[in-house]
């Protein structure tokens, strides 16, 4: 495998000294994404918020200030950003907001209806089945809580088709797959949202 490609397969489970570049300019390239898919989180301001494949916890960090009120559980299943998520927001989890956790999403080892608010920024694309990592999302939630996706890639655009076709196990999904997997995980009011002039994608879904 080649370097280029050896490197960008490191979004789906960062290791090593390439795995941490990578989480390292996923961090900076996503920050817009990211700042543009929080604007979604509609009021009431969650209080117990579960960031599902945290990658370095830069997302976290950015939860944790805009709802100062709410602790938030970090997950994710590359030890690699386990670590970097915990350093990042050491000074949160000294205060007992925040919580660092090793863990796959498609087996949360997290207590049933505790999460007012779960959210998954650029991470679905990796998640085995669907279907079933949804349900798993929908049974830590709250009966109103909510789930955030946010996607650089509508399932539609050129740059997403190249992508999933250099990592391994990566799907670019259209709004329409995500919707269809979350129904059936039995998320029923759901919203999606397009950037105008980037194939950026933010769905809302509520059980
Ligand atoms: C492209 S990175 C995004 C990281 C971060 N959310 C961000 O926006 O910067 C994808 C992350 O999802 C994590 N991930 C992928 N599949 C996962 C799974 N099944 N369970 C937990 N984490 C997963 C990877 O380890 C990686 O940290």
């Amino acid at each position: 495998m080649g370097l280029f490609k050896k490197a960008i397969n490191q979004v789906r489970k960062p290791s090593g000294p390439l795995g941490g570049l990578m989480l390292m300019s996923m961090t900076l390239g996503h920050a817009r994404l990211s700042a543009w898919g929080r604007t979604h989180i509609a009021p009431p301001e969650p209080r117990e918020i579960v960031d599902l494949g945290c990658g370095g916890g830069r997302n976290t960090a950015a939860l944790l200030k805009q709802y100062p009120s709410a602790r938030v559980t970090a997950v994710d299943y590359a030890p690699l950003c386990v670590e970097k998520a915990a350093r990042h927001n050491r000074a949160a989890i000294a205060q007992g907001r925040c919580t660092v956790l090793e863990g796959d999403v498609s087996h949360l080892a997290l207590e049933a209806g505790k999460y007012d608010l779960a959210t998954a920024f650029e991470t679905i694309y990796f998640w085995p089945n669907l279907e079933k990592c949804f349900a798993e999302v929908a049974r830590v939630l709250q009966p109103k809580g909510r789930l955030i996706i946010v996607n650089e890639s509508d399932g539609t655009d050129s740059t997403g088709q190249r992508f999933e076709n250099m990592i391994d196990g990566m799907k670019c999904y259209t709004a329409e797959e995500i919707e269809a997997a979350l129904r059936i995980a039995g998320f029923s009011s759901i919203q999606a949202d397009h950037y105008k002039g980037k194939p950026w994608m933010t769905i809302v879904a509520a059980k």
